[in-house]
This record gives C-alpha cells, structure tokens and sequence, in this order.
C-alpha cells in the first residue's frame, strides 16, 4: 500500500476488509447493540484494556446501569464498585460524569458528532471516532494501538513521530470514507487483533495480504518501530488484614490526589524499593496507625503476590494484624471504614485490595459485586 493512499486501492482494501469482518469477526457483546450509550460504555472499556478482560465487566455495568440516564443518576462510587478491578479509574468517572452533561445539555441523547463528543469528560481522538462511526455510522477515523500496526505494515512504515502519524491518519480516513465506516473501522481493529498481531502475523489468513508492502519485504514484525519500554521497576509492599469484632477488616481510602484515588484498601505501606528500611515492621505499624487513627499490632505472615501498577511490579506481603489494646489513638489520615468480607456488600475496592483478601483467605464470590467473577 502506498502513501498517501489512493481511493482507488483503498476501494480495494476496505471491500477485503469488510467481507473479512463479516466472515470473521469475534462475536462481542456490544456488536450487537447499536444503542450509543452501549457503545460508548464499550470504547471506554476498551481503551487501555484487552476485549477479554473488558467483556465480563462490560456486560456487568450495563445490567447495573442499563441506560444513559441510569448511570447519570448513580452515585460515583456506586459506578465505581461495579468498575473495580478494570483499572484506569478515572475512565469511570469521566464516564458517569458524561452522561451527567448528556442529560443536562442534550437531553440524555449521545451527540452525535466528533466535536461534540470531545468536548464531554473523558472522550479523546479515539473514542470519539469510535462512537461516532459504530454508533452514527460517520466515516470518522480511529488510530488506536491494532489500527496504527495494521496501516504501518500495510505501508511498510515506521509509524514513529508525528509526521508518520499524519500520515497512517491520513490513510485512516481515506478507508474510512466509504461503505459502513463503524464496521470499516472494527474490521482493522480485528485484523490488528487476530491476525496482524504484534508478533507472528498470520499472513497466510490475511484477507489484505496482497496490498501489504511489510510482507513483500518479508519481515512484517519489523513495523511499527517498537518503542523502547523501560522495563517495570520491581518494589515491595505489605497490606495488614487488621481484624477486630470477629470477621471485620478495616479499610482506608486513597486520597483524591492519589492514583486511582477513592478506592478502597487494605492500610500498609506500598511501592516501596527493593531492599527499603520503609518496610521494617514497625514502619508498616506506624503507617497503619497514621491511617487508620489507631495503633496496631502485627501478627502473622498469610503469604504474599505480585501486583502490577502502571510501570511497577510490586511484591505484596500479606500479614494479619490486631488493634493494640489500650494503643496510642489519634485523628486518621485516611478515611476509614470496616467490612465482613463475607457478607458486607464491599465498596469500591483496589485489585490490590482484592488479591490480599483472596490471600488472607476470604473467598472472592462474596465480595466481587453482584453479578459473578472476573
Ligand atoms: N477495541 C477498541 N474498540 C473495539 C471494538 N469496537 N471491537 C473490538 N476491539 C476494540
């Protein structure tokens, strides 16, 4: 494929592509909505996250929040305990805070335009493309992470810095402005997805093989230019399970200005380095007792996972911890509340949160939201 693309082969490409999806494609429960609010609940899903790990969840949130005006009503973290465990947090609440503006500028209908859509909380160049070709089937380009690997291989480019950018953009919206440019744009997506991976291609399945110039020069891997991640950086941490009145644990809430900030959590001390004083017991005791406004006692070690947060690979440690009788109290940093894993309906919590509950033994079921497992 050559750029700039013209029509004439970008005919060409997108009729293989759309006979390609219809033969082809993965059947995702929000294919087969064409309700805007389901699509766009999808494509915020879908940013950042794998379609497998979005579709439980995904069909989660719309039996809880069926409809726009569902979710606009909601509470923050009523949305959030639904979308616990998905990650990015703030997705979810630039979500619910959009369909709050859709009630109140349009009438609870999604806009049904580019530019009206990045100006709600939360919608970029992505997902606004997105909606606006699968839901009003407007022939607006996407560029996500499958589309720019599929357009660079087909042109055999680096896909490397704006320019390039401007370029696979460029070719984007001239394949997309044609027949069902919703379902255009999914099909790239697909390729990029089952057959156009970013290691071992499946050129033999694919159905643009003949336009693609990364084959021709026989090493299609080699685009785009990989960029050079810098591998995750390794720390440690550890969560207290302090219980008190039988089965309750405490939790502490992250800070406003934290990563995912309002979740819940276990108190303790995290993300710490490697070989950090910081994690001597009395520290992690005296961190406990900061947030949680009283002093504790450690107990036991019940084990230990790791957890992965944006560039760091964390090392938890488990222990299980009690309220020193007659302790130093003061005024808790964090907000601070109590739960039965077991029977409590649980608020919003971390993943985090989530792995050293399993760890200390309490069974996920109870406590994953109504509606099932991951
Ligand atoms: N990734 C982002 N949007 C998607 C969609 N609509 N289908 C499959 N994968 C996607």
């Amino acid at each position: 494929m050559l750029l700039p693309l013209r029509r004439r082969q970008a005919d060409v490409i997108r009729r293989r592509l759309l006979a390609f999806y219809d033969r082809h494609r993965r059947d995702l429960p929000w294919r087969g909505s064409r309700d805007p609010y389901a699509i766009l609940v999808s494509e915020v899903m879908l940013q950042q996250t794998t379609v497998a790990a979005v579709v439980p969840y995904y069909e989660r949130f719309l039996a809880r929040f069926p409809d726009l005006r569902s979710l606009a009503r909601a509470s923050e973290e009523e949305v959030l305990t639904v979308w616990a465990g998905l990650g990015y947090y703030r997705r979810a609440r630039s979500l619910r805070e959009a369909c709050r503006q859709i009630v109140h500028r349009y009438g609870g209908h999604l806009p049904g335009t580019v530019a009206a859509l990045r100006e709600l909380p939360g919608i970029g160049p992505y997902t606004a493309g997105a909606v606006a070709s699968i839901a009003f089937n407007l022939p607006e380009p996407v560029l996500d992470g499958n589309v720019v690997r599929v357009l660079a291989r087909l042109a055999a480019r680096s896909g490397r810095g704006s320019g390039e950018r401007r370029l696979l953009e460029q070719a984007a919206r001239t394949l997309v402005e044609g027949r069902r440019p919703g379902d255009l744009n999914q099909a790239v997506m697909e390729l990029g997805a089952t057959i156009c991976t970013p290691t071992k291609p499946a050129c033999g399945a694919c159905p643009v093989a003949r336009s693609c110039s990364a084959r021709r020069e026989g090493l299609p891997e080699k685009y785009p230019e990989a960029l050079r991640r810098q591998s995750p950086q390794q720390r440690r941490g550890v969560v207290l399970v302090v219980r008190h009145d039988g089965g309750r644990v405490y939790l502490v809430q992250r800070r406003a200005e934290s990563l995912m900030p309002g979740l819940w959590e276990l108190p303790g001390l995290s993300g710490q380095e490697k070989d950090c004083v910081a994690l001597e017991p009395r520290s992690v005791a005296r961190a406990a007792r900061r947030q949680l406004g009283q002093s504790v006692v450690l107990g036991k070690r019940l084990g230990s996972f790791q957890h992965t947060v944006v560039n760091r690979r964390v090392k938890v440690e488990v222990r299980i911890a009690r309220l020193r009788p007659h302790g130093r109290s003061g005024v808790a940093r964090a907000a601070v509340r109590s739960v039965d894993p077991g029977c409590d309906p649980m608020p919003p919590v971390t993943a985090a949160t989530r792995k050293a509950l399993e760890v200390a033994g309490f069974s996920p079921r109870a406590w994953i939201p109504a509606g099932g497992g991951q």
